[in-house]
């Protein structure tokens, strides 16, 4: 609420009974300059703002920590209390940062309520993984403040990509050379999983397509685990018949071994080699594709980035292509932070060192403005 407020924003707060339990009420009355709502049938509350005036109040409906009991009753429509009573009334979007221990996040029935609340246009922010406060580890912990402040303002680029199917690649690929070993790179899949999150928040339809990684997937995508640049290159071609962006953030292997050799290869003599074989374009498959997606790729380089980048733009007909650095001792593959030199045929734009989500929005802004400039009648 202080970071809302900080950003100019009004802020009203409702709090539940259990929240009540938690902090004191004349806290959050202190620091948003309101009273605070906390009853559903509280005569005085109600002649100052009513439930009613308050749900057509508001812009955004955050409910943050949202417990499970809050989204059980919401994805079944109960109204028992203030804050419930409001999830009904309210015509706004509804954003919720689920807070519970990691057990109960996984539970196959907060797993229904969660997709049933998808389906009825709840956003979520988090959870994110980590310690919880009851000592457990795992995914179910409430988004940093911070965070959920930053995703909450970008969500309000009212359907930035409603109604747009984005397809989204990540990761690295893994190219077998034998059934214990394989080729792959340093790629971590953050910018990917980033972006797949970011074009969730913009309202489109996300369809990842991921690599082997050590990141949980966001929730509200199509989510396709593959292994190799061949497997990437069939789900991808799939999935962007129909899209209307596809964003090559993998690093796609551009070799595999010629052979797979069925049992583990015994070591033999001082020297060894592999026969590589080239690996196709995915990218450039997409861009050949007709009708064609608004293609987007990436360009990791070490070296003269611009010239690489604008080179590769042109070479594989892309509509859009961000370049950073990798190697260095800040950003790139495996780092939560990244800068991003973005260019279109045309057009170029430089996009500051942050973390990797803000990063990601920002990337997402260009790509709405470029396929409103390409399909302006579609994406009005
Ligand atoms: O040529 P280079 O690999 O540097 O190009 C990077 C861009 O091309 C990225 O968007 C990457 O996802 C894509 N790419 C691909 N298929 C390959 C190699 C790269 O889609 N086989």
């Amino acid at each position: 609420m202080r970071l809302l407020r900080k950003q100019g924003h009004d802020v009203r707060v409702v709090m539940t009974a259990a929240a009540c339990e938690f902090v004191a009420p004349l806290t959050f009355q202190a620091l948003s300059g309101h009273a605070v709502h906390s009853e559903l049938l509280d005569a005085g509350q109600e002649q100052a703002m009513s439930h009613i005036h308050l749900a057509r109040w508001a812009d955004v409906l955050l409910i943050a920590p949202a417990t499970a009991d809050m989204l059980a009753k919401m994805a079944h429509g109960l109204a028992d209390d203030l804050l419930s009573t409001l999830y009904l009334a309210a015509e706004c979007p509804v954003v919720v940062a689920p807070a519970m221990n990691q057990a109960m996040w996984a539970k196959a029935v907060t797993q229904d309520n969660i997709r049933r609340l998808h389906q009825h246009g709840v956003r979520f922010i988090g959870p994110a993984a980590g310690a919880q406060a009851c000592g457990e580890q795992g995914l179910g912990r409430m988004e940093e403040p911070v965070e959920i402040c930053r995703l909450l303002l970008a969500q309000q680029i009212p359907g930035m990509l409603s109604g747009v199917k984005v397809v989204i690649s990540a990761g690295p690929t893994r190219e077998p050379l034998d059934p214990v070993r394989y080729i792959t790179n340093r790629s971590s899949g953050k910018m990917g999983y980033a972006l797949a999150q970011a074009a969730v928040a913009g309202g489109a339809e996300v369809v990842l397509v991921s690599g082997p990684v050590n990141l949980s997937p966001p929730v509200g995508l199509a989510f396709i685990q593959v292994e190799t640049a061949l497997q990437m290159y069939d789900a991808t071609l799939t999935h962007c018949r129909d899209a209307d962006v596809y964003i090559g953030a993998a690093a796609v292997a551009d070799y595999r071994p010629q052979h797979i050799v069925a049992h583990k290869i015994k070591k033999d003599g001082d020297i060894a080699s592999i026969l590589l074989e080239k690996n196709p374009d995915i990218i450039a498959a997409v861009a050949g594709l007709q009708p064609k997606p608004l293609v987007v790729g990436f360009a990791a380089e070490t070296d003269d980035l611009e010239n690489y980048a604008k080179h590769k733009l042109q070479a594989k007909n892309l509509d859009m292509i961000a370049a950073n650095w990798v190697g260095k001792a800040e950003g790139g593959f495996e780092s939560d932070s990244n800068a991003l030199q973005v260019f279109w045929p045309g057009g170029q734009q430089t996009l500051a060192m942050t973390d990797k989500h803000t990063l990601a929005t920002q990337l997402l802004y260009l790509i709405a403005e470029k396929l409103h400039e390409k399909n302006p009648v579609k994406n009005s």
